[in-house]
C-alpha cells in the first residue's frame, strides 16, 4: 500500500480503514464490539440516534481516542499513535467545528496545511480555493466568530477537505445547512472518495444516507446494519 501523504493525488484503492472488535468504556460501555470496514473510494454513511456512539466511533477511527479494546487500522497501520494526535493522513470535520474564533475563515483553513508543513503562501492560496468549493470564497477575511452557524460549518468543511487526506472523517457536516449547501457538501464528499480517499460521514439525515455508497447504523454502541 502507498499512502499519498497529503495534497491531492490518487491513493491506492485497496486501502481500507478497518475497525475490529472495538469496545470503548467510559463509566459505561459506549461502544460494544464494533467491527466495520470503511473502504477507500467509497462514501460510507454512519447513522444512528443521538448518543448512539457515532462521534466516539469516528474519534477512535481517526486516532483521537484510544479504544478500550480492539483495533483500528489503515491497511495494518494502527490509528492510535499513542498521543491523541491523528496521523497526518487523517482529516476531520468535527461536529463542533473546532475553529479558532479570533482567526479569519481563511486562516482557519490555512493552518491545517501549515501544520502539515505547507509554506504559508501556498497554504493561503489552497485555503482560498477550499473556501470557494463550499461557496464562501467571499468570507475568507471574516473572523470566524462573526459567521453564522452554517457558514462556520462550511469553513470546517473547507479545513477538513483542504488537506487531500487519505482518510476524511466528517461528523454531521451538513447539520446546519440548507438543501443547496447540503448538496454541495455531498458532491465534495464524493469528489474525495473519487480521488481514492476513505470517506465516512456521520449523519442523522436520511437524504445524506441515501446519497452515500455504503451505510452502517449504530444503536446504543452496537452495529445494527
Ligand atoms: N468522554 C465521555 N465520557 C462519558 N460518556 C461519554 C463521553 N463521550 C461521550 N459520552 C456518551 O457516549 C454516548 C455516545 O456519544 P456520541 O457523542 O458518540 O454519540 P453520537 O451518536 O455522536 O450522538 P449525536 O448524534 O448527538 O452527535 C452518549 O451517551 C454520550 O453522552
Ligand atoms: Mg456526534
Amino acid at each position: 500500500m502507498t499512502l499519498s501523504g497529503f495534497g491531492p493525488g490518487p491513493v491506492q484503492t485497496d486501502t481500507a480503514l478497518r475497525l475490529d472488535g472495538i469496545t470503548y468504556v467510559a463509566g459505561r460501555t459506549l461502544l460494544d464490539d464494533v467491527s466495520v470496514t470503511f473502504p477507500a473510494g467509497k462514501v460510507t454513511a454512519l447513522s444512528g440516534p443521538s448518543g448512539s456512539g457515532k462521534t466516539t466511533l469516528l474519534s477512535i477511527a481517526g486516532g483521537l481516542l484510544q479504544a478500550t479494546s480492539g483495533t483500528a487500522e489503515l491497511d495494518g497501520r494502527e490509528m492510535w499513535t499513542g498521543s491523541g494526535d491523528p496521523l497526518p493522513q487523517v482529516a476531520f470535520v468535527l461536529q463542533v467545528y473546532g475553529l479558532v474564533p479570533i482567526l479569519s475563515a481563511r486562516e482557519n483553513v490555512s493552518i491545517a496545511l501549515r501544520a502539515r508543513g505547507t509554506a504559508p503562501a501556498d497554504a493561503d492560496e489552497a485555503a482560498e480555493a477550499a473556501l470557494a468549493r463550499f461557496g464562501i470564497a467571499d468570507l475568507g477575511e471574516r473572523q470566524v466568530e462573526e459567521l453564522s452557524g452554517g457558514q462556520m460549518q462550511r469553513v470546517a468543511c473547507a479545513r477538513g477537505f483542504v488537506v487531500g487526506a487519505d482518510v476524511l472523517l466528517a461528523d454531521e457536516p451538513t447539520s446546519e445547512l440548507d438543501e443547496g449547501n447540503r448538496g454541495v457538501v455531498l458532491a465534495e464528499l464524493r469528489e474525495e472518495a473519487a480521488r481514492g480517499a476513505v470517506v465516512v460521514v456521520a449523519t442523522h439525515d436520511p437524504a445524506v444516507v441515501e446519497a452515500c455508497d455504503l451505510h452502517i447504523a449504530l444503536d446504543e454502541g452496537r452495529v445494527i446494519r
